[in-house]
């Protein structure tokens, strides 16, 4: 070997390597949101996005995926890629992964490695792991780090894809839909970030009233506020990469700055059948400093008096294996009799199970397919009239 083990020589190389220098990230997004996540990351002022199925990759500084984290309100998780080498015996993992620098990465943290693999010779993914592991805690010694310990957790993320292996480091910890405000859930939530790209995907700033009348736990109207008010979507949690070696707490600081979006003079409205949900959405919404207008009601049979302006009602009616087929289709079919005979100007996005999205007779401007706890679903958008 030819690094000195040293703290200091170490971290002259942590600077020059990984602090000074770009990388490539992948910002992981569920599927069917990917262009609405790049156009999120090139307004944070990431550039050189490219999209594939299932995220988006670009190029940066850690200032970057510091930025990606604390702001994207769309992506899942943000890796940061190692290194990638072919390999069809698993000795060929350990051989390989043990030249590279991993005391620049990680240390004193817990490894977890997760592996999935597609067309390759090698698939037995726990070996694979193992392989890995073996790997970083043997470099790590050779500079006397301590890896595995009680620490906090590191993710490394390995794929393989036609015999070419591709070892990620994540930079998130928690998935990036746990914004940290989400107290109380209800049965069927919907995950942070689908609402908010779908917000985006409904011009979210165009309107002058939001309104969910089948809140659950509140996502879409917490959501709306906190994008409307600027609130950043990392403002309460932590990130993995905040235990990096590398991680510098003044260039995370210098990294972060105030989103556009300002104090907008919104009505943002929460309303449930259930009273317990409305009360769920409440502590939620006070965790996420968000002010909501919330109420107990049955949306179906009640028709709204009073909301002001340009609207836009985004609702994730109750849908599922556990609800009976004809309930749901009766639900859906009165929704939109409903959107018609009551709210003909309104915006709205509704959330439908895809094979039965005909029975929802007002057509749609834009259908975007995504899948939600397993099940296919559609978000049918129809724009308002004003
Ligand atoms: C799938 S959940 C919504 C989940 C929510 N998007 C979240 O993220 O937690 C559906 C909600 O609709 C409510 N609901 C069902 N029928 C309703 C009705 N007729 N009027 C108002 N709310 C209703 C249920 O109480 C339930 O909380």
């Amino acid at each position: 070997m030819n690094y000195s083990t040293s703290q200091k020589a170490i971290q002259r190389r942590i600077a020059r390597h990984v602090i000074h220098r770009l990388h490539t990230f992948f910002a992981v997004v569920q599927p069917g949101f990917e262009e609405t996540a790049s156009k999120e990351l090139k307004l944070l002022g990431i550039q050189g996005c490219t999209v594939t199925k299932g995220g988006v990759a670009f190029r940066g500084t850690l200032e970057h995926c510091y930025a990606a984290n604390y702001y994207s309100r769309v992506a899942t998780r943000i890796l940061m890629r190692l290194c990638h080498f072919r390999a069809y015996h698993f000795n060929e993992i350990y051989r390989t992964l043990k030249e590279f620098p991993w005391e620049l990465y990680i240390q004193g943290q817990r490894i977890d490695v997760e592996v999935s693999v597609h067309n390759s010779k090698l698939h037995h993914t726990e070996r694979i792991g193992q392989e890995v592991i073996k790997a970083i805690e043997k470099r790590l010694s050779m500079f006397g780090i301590p890896c595995n310990t009680a620490g906090e957790v590191q993710k490394v993320f390995v794929r393989f894809n036609h015999d070419e292996c591709m070892v990620s480091l994540d930079s998130s910890g928690e998935p990036l839909y746990k914004r940290g405000y989400k107290q109380h859930i209800s049965e069927a939530p919907l995950r942070e970030t689908i609402a908010a790209a779908l917000l985006y995907e409904c011009n979210v700033y165009d309107y002058d009233t939001i309104i969910d009348p089948m809140c659950g736990s509140g996502t879409f109207p917490i959501e709306a506020w906190c994008i409307l008010h600027g609130v950043p979507s990392g403002a309460n949690r932590t990130f993995a990469f905040m235990h990096w070696p590398s991680f510098r707490k003044h260039i995370f600081t210098g990294s972060i700055r105030k989103e556009p979006g300002g104090n907008r003079d919104i009505t943002i409205i929460a309303g449930d059948s259930n009273p317990d949900m409305v009360a769920i959405t409440q502590q939620n919404s006070m965790k996420a400093g968000a002010q909501l207008h919330t109420y107990t009601g049955d949306y179906l049979k009640e028709k709204m008096q009073a909301v002001r302006g340009k609207v836009l009602c985004a609702v994730n009616p109750p849908y599922g294996k556990r609800i009976h087929a004809d309930d749901t289709i009766q639900l859906y079919k009165r929704l939109a009799n409903i959107y018609k005979a009551w709210y003909p100007e309104w915006s709205f996005c509704v959330l439908i199970p895809s094979r039965i999205k005909e029975v929802f007779t007002i057509p749609a401007d834009r259908e975007i397919h995504f899948s939600h706890g397993g099940l296919p679903v559609s978000a049918l958008i129809v724009y308002g009239r004003r």
